[in-house]
């Protein structure tokens, strides 16, 4: 384990096992049809590239970079795009991929950009959800685990840049940001 863990929350294995599954699951539902996935730039990285795997049906891959600015929690706070699209998403089903939904600000805000741009469907899947700390109505369609309120870094997740490249998710020790 990296010494700057408190402990590991999630191993490899598991989640192997449950993006495995959640996939399956998306691809069921996405039958028939020609999705753009959707990778929210960096920390989905990893986590898109094992799902985006699992499905079968056929694929257009595209990606976004957004930071929010602001509070963050309240509406005051906006949403700046770094990266856009490259293509058009207007009569497309969308699935959006993301790491992490926590005040749901992000989400909020891209699923409503994707709607206003004409999606003909906007599907939410995420790899956890800190679900104690919404302030935003929304929900992710598809989410693989729900985690406690801590700071967790691996598997694309960072804290400052550092952590992305580690296999599994750990929770970051305190001491570690409260310096
Ligand atoms: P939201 O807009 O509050 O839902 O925040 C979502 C974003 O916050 C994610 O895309 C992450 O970049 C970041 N984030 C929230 N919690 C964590 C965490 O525990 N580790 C790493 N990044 C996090
Ligand atoms: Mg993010």
């Amino acid at each position: 384990m990296h010494k700057d863990l408190e402990r590991i929350l999630l191993t490899e294995q598991q989640i192997g096992e449950r993006v495995t599954a959640v996939a399956r699951e998306v691809d069921k539902a996405m039958t028939g049809k020609r999705p753009v996935a959707v990778g929210i730039l960096k920390g989905s990285i990893i986590f898109y590239a094992d799902f985006i795997r699992c499905l079968t049906v056929p694929l257009e891959l595209d990606f976004m970079a957004v930071s929010s600015y602001g509070s963050g929690s309240t509406s005051s706070g906006k949403l700046k795009i770094k990266k856009d699209l490259d293509g058009d998403v207007k009569g497309r089903d969308v699935i959006v991929i993301e790491d992490i939904i926590d005040s749901g600000f992000t989400l909020a805000c891209l699923k409503k950009l994707l709607c206003e741009r004409g999606a003909a469907s906007v599907t939410i899947v995420t790899l956890l959800d800190k679900h104690e700390r919404r302030t935003e109505d929304i929900a992710p369609d598809y989410n693989c685990f729900e985690i406690p309120d801590e700071f967790v870094v691996g598997y694309g997740l960072d804290y400052d840049e550092e952590y992305r490249s580690l296999p599994y998710i750990g929770i970051l020790k305190r001491s570690v940001y409260q310096k």
